[in-house]
């Protein structure tokens, strides 16, 4: 698929000047994407003292919104652009459609566009199997963009969550310039390879490997593996060679923040720029998580200043440095700077 030519509807690229990796996207610091139930009243009276606190707010229509409550939800998403203002607050406003093939889609992305296409940052959208889904809504959004007048194209999110996904992810990536990033989603991505787990994300106590017996009888040690790593690899490169951003998706265990803490710092570590929160308990963990630590950003800073050119080779306390350990201190530099503002 590479190489091939993507639809771009009416879409101009957005202007350089992100910092690495990331292509010409808009450079926004997105740690965390807080999903909220949009149909809710008291949620979203709650808005004006959450959305400070956050990177990016979802307005999500798909799961967990009960099908009699799809068309308040979708209301509620209109009702939250004019109730809050997200861009003065620096906030994204993001939103889940239902997916391609749901009796929901087609009215949920008319009325955004018509009625919320100035103010929505980006569609994620679940369930992407192949790049056709991609250029399905490319198209879709030219067309409603054009019709409504919106001059800033929405951007587009995919959710890795079926096993053709996966297959298709480095396709998914390249689709159109509208992509912004993909998210793992790991539930039903699960149901989908018919993995035996009941959970959202993070490990499973019996995915483990064990140590060959001893000669001398002793204990075996068997150590809990991770679940997702060559799903979260794959995304990871297939993003980072088409100029996107990687996330992970969903922790469904809110009551095990630590569990939560590894594995979005698993995910950090292996290049994704945030997480989703489903619950303000883990708004505070994303922060801390996806912000690079302190420690390391000023050993990355003498990196930057031993080799001003990039170029050479230099040892700091100890440890040799050359033009690649450069590139990776200039990625944790960038990203500090970005969050600094
Ligand atoms: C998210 O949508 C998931 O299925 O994990
Ligand atoms: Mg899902």
């Amino acid at each position: 698929m590479t190489g091939m030519k993507t639809p771009r509807g009416f879409f101009k690229p957005l202007a350089i000047g992100a910092p690495t990796p990331y292509r010409e996207l808009p450079a926004r610091v997105e740690r965390m994407i807080h999903f909220v139930p949009p149909h809710l009243e008291k949620v979203r009276a709650k808005l004006p003292e959450i959305a400070p606190t956050v990177d990016v707010i979802l307005a999500n229509l798909e799961d967990a919104i009960p099908a009699d409550a799809k068309g308040a939800a979708l209301a509620g998403l209109v009702a939250m652009s004019r109730e809050v203002d997200f861009k003065a607050l620096g906030v994204g406003f993001w939103t889940r459609i239902n997916c391609l093939n749901s009796p929901w889609h087609l009215d949920e992305i008319a009325t955004i566009v018509e009625k919320a296409g100035d103010k929505i940052d980006v569609i994620m959208v679940p369930k992407v199997e192949g790049p056709w889904d991609i250029f399905y809504m490319d198209q879709l959004l030219a067309s409603l963009e054009a019709k409504h007048g919106v001059t800033r194209p929405i951007l587009l999110h995919a959710i890795l969550e079926t096993a053709e996904g996966v297959m298709n992810v480095e396709a998914i990536a390249a689709a159109s310039p509208r992509m912004q990033g993909i998210s793992l989603g790991p539930a039903d991505l699960a149901a989908s390879r018919a993995m035996k787990t009941t959970r959202v994300g993070g490990g499973h106590p019996g995915y483990r490997v064990i140590e060959d017996p001893h000669a001398d009888g002793s204990a075996r040690v068997s150590v809990q593996q991770d679940l997702w790593h060559y799903t979260f690899a794959k995304m990871v490169d297939a993003c980072a060679a088409h100029g996107i951003k990687p996330f992970y998706g969903p922790f469904g265990a809110i009551d095990d923040p630590v569990a939560c803490e590894q594995q979005f710092r698993n995910a950090f570590l292996m290049g994704c720029a945030g997480a989703w929160s489903l619950h303000p308990s883990q708004i505070e963990i994303a922060k801390r998580v996806f912000s690079p630590d302190p420690a390391e950003v000023a050993f990355a800073k003498k990196i930057l200043e031993a080799m001003p050119d990039g170029t050479g080779v230099a040892m700091i306390d100890g440890k040799m440095q050359d033009d690649a350990t450069w590139k990776q201190a200039k990625v944790m530099v960038d990203c500090a700077r970005q969050i600094a503002g």
